[in-house]
């Protein structure tokens, strides 16, 4: 989604601004656009399309001189992607500009009452209202920059990070936000705003994360916060401690490679500070054993591949715990008027922490006064903060639109979870908590063998890479897998792809199974190995190629599939951690071969700051 950046200081703005937006291009955009104030107006250049495009147009920034500005990439939801609705948006006589990350909901309402004001609109978007509102309270408020923001936030709804300048304020860079994710860089000869904080690394490690209606104004000396009132805000910076390098590619070819290897490494910090003698500690569920004893339920609410963990997880923790679970989209959540009782904990699992739907169930389920803990990966972002309990993942910043390290290390939390639960809660005995941590602490080098082995996929993704149809299928966790594998497959490779619990298919998919069709079959249930096949059986009697995802050893299997990849022994919990790394080479290789943009996939966003 949109990605926001400002600067105040010594240096030349554009390219500084430049520079933060290509740390935001994983956020997913379709255009992009920077106003910069050059002593005497504020220039704008904004163009469709990636930043290249926009680092042309101005020469690497060199054609926008001056040392104040705001940045934007913008991906569309009021208005087409084009030049026009890219962002930055000027007021009328443009001596205001501004950028936005967010969704204005009532800028229809905004829009007819400043159009009889007579303001004109140039635009199709939502955020031009604020340009315009901004100029109306500005007049009003006697050329108060301050008061004027409040104003607006007063009257918009909806969400939004704001990026503003003034022609005649130009040493500051200005900024709200509810709801949209923003933080403020406190360099040396200069300060930034972000939308994320890879922006602002090369510039600081001190960085200010902005809450709720708290207003940034920037200078080249001085960061100032306020409230809505206008008082000043006394807030802490915090240093960030993880490398810039963390955020670069290192070297591969894309970052979803680099992620994909990142994996043992990532799935064992996410492990290994959690596991202690022979014991799960996790200091910052914040739970006595009473408190777990005393659990009636959990919800699982989530997006995207998230949710994903949390389908799997529901096997886990009913299955190990014997706690009932109930896993939501958090976007039907929210609007489903959930029963929440007593003895409920509702766990969100996010990467980012920012996602708008995520987020909103959060704060449903903290209004109807149930434990609330997040499993997220951003350190410091809203979910992190609001959740009354925080369990971080240790997957460090992932920048591939499509999620891979940070989907296996919410699985290893949630394993975690769901172990100390169960022991707690006596429905496993030490000697199988022993067992199941021997497995567990096996995973970071099992899934390092696995993509030892990776030539195997990458010569079946080429030998696919022209599918049109692809089906995933399992029972159990396999159909959790099937569903991460399926979505890995078609976000990158626009390839419809769908994921079917195996039993499923007779009630509809397999019409659709004809000559060729590739069928994914994932096999890693032992108990469930022969109903399965006979699913498998019934797909190739119609014509499919089946590819199966399936355990070391498991001969059943090797009559019944045309291609097989074999992942290495574990728990029957922790299946999902394996098989999901030759889908995702899979995923992977298939988007290369068909020369797709692999990190940044059209429409996509890896951050989903509006509903
Ligand atoms: C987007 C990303 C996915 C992610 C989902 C949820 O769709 O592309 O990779 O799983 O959002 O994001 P979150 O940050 O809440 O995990």
């Amino acid at each position: 989604m949109c990605g926001i950046v400002g600067y105040v200081g010594r240096e030349q703005a554009a390219p500084i601004l430049l520079d933060g937006l290509s740390k935001l291009e994983y956020r997913g955009y379709d255009s992009a656009g920077m106003a910069v104030y050059d002593g005497q107006h504020i220039n704008i250049q904004k163009t469709m399309g990636r930043l290249k495009v926009l680092s042309e147009l101005t020469h690497d920034g060199a054609t926008m001189p001056g040392c104040v500005g705001i940045g934007h990439t913008r991906w569309a939801t009021h208005g087409e992607p084009s030049d026009v609705n890219a962002h930055p948006h000027y007021n009328e006589d443009q001596s205001i500009a501004v950028v936005h990350n967010g969704i204005i909901e009532n800028y229809g309402d905004l829009k007819t009452k400043l159009e009889a004001r007579g303001y004109h609109f140039l635009s199709a978007t939502d955020t031009e209202v604020i340009a315009h509102l901004l100029d109306y309270y500005y007049k009003k408020c006697q050329y108060n920059a301050l008061a004027s923001i409040s104003k607006v936030v007063s009257r918009v709804e909806g969400s939004y990070a704001l990026g503003i300048i003034f022609v005649d304020q130009p040493e500051y860079v200005y900024s709200v936000r509810k709801d949209s994710p923003l933080i403020v860089g406190h360099g040396q000869g200069g300060n930034l705003i972000a939308s994320d904080v890879p922006a602002v690394l090369k510039y600081t490690r001190d960085v200010y994360f902005i809450e709720n209606d708290e207003v940034a104004m920037l200078s080249q000396d001085n960061i100032q916060f306020y409230n809505l009132d206008g008082e000043i805000l006394e807030k802490e910076s915090k240093h960030i401690d993880w490398d810039i390098h963390a955020a670069e590619k290192g070297g591969y070819e894309h970052f979803m490679l680099k992620e994909i290897y990142e994996q043992p490494k990532t799935v064992r910090d996410t492990i290994t500070p959690r596991v202690s003698n022979g014991e799960i500690v996790i200091e910052e569920l914040g739970m006595t054993d009473e408190e777990i004893r005393a659990l009636k339920k959990i919800h699982i609410v989530a997006c995207g591949s998230a949710y994903h963990t949390g389908v799997t997880s529901k096997y886990v923790f009913e299955g190990m715990a014997r706690i009932p679970v109930e896993v939501d989209l958090a976007s039907e959540f929210r609007y489903r008027n959930p029963i929440l009782e007593e003895g409920t904990l509702v766990i969100v699992i996010s990467q980012s922490g920012e996602t708008a739907d995520s987020l909103a169930a959060l704060r449903l389920a903290k209004s109807r006064g149930v434990k609330t803990l997040g499993i997220v990966n951003v350190v410091g972002s809203s979910i992190a903060r609001e959740a009354d309990k925080v369990m971080y993942t240790w997957a460090g910043p992932e920048i591939s639109v499509a999620t891979t390290k940070a989907y296996s290390c919410q699985l290893v939390a949630q394993y975690l979870l769901a172990m100390k639960f169960a022991h707690v809660r006596r429905q496993i005995t030490d000697t199988e908590l022993a067992s199941y941590l021997v497995d567990l602490e096996k995973l970071p080098n099992q899934i390092e063998r696995l993509l030892s082995n990776k030539e195997k996929i990458q010569k079946f993704a080429n030998r696919y890479s022209g599918a049109e149809n692809v089906f995933f299928i399992g029972r159990g966790i396999d159909y959790a897998i099937s569903l991460e594998g399926s979505l890995k497959l078609k976000e990158i490779s626009y390839i419809h792809s769908e994921a079917y619990a195996a039993g499923e298919l007779k009630h509809g998919t397999i019409s659709l199974i004809e000559e060729g069709t590739l069928v994914v079959a994932v096999v890693t249930q032992e108990e469930l190995y022969a109903k399965t096949i006979s699913n498998i059986v019934e797909v190739r009697s119609r014509g499919a190629v089946v590819f199966s995802v399936t355990n070391d050893n498991n001969q059943a299997m090797e009559s019944n599939a045309d291609y097989i990849t074999y992942i290495p022994r574990t728990n029957k919990y922790f299946t999902n951690s394996l098989a999901i790394i030759p889908l995702q080479l899979f995923g992977y290789y298939v988007s290369v071969c068909r020369g797709l943009d692999v990190d940044k996939p059209r429409n996509l966003a890896k951050s989903v700051t509006v509903e």
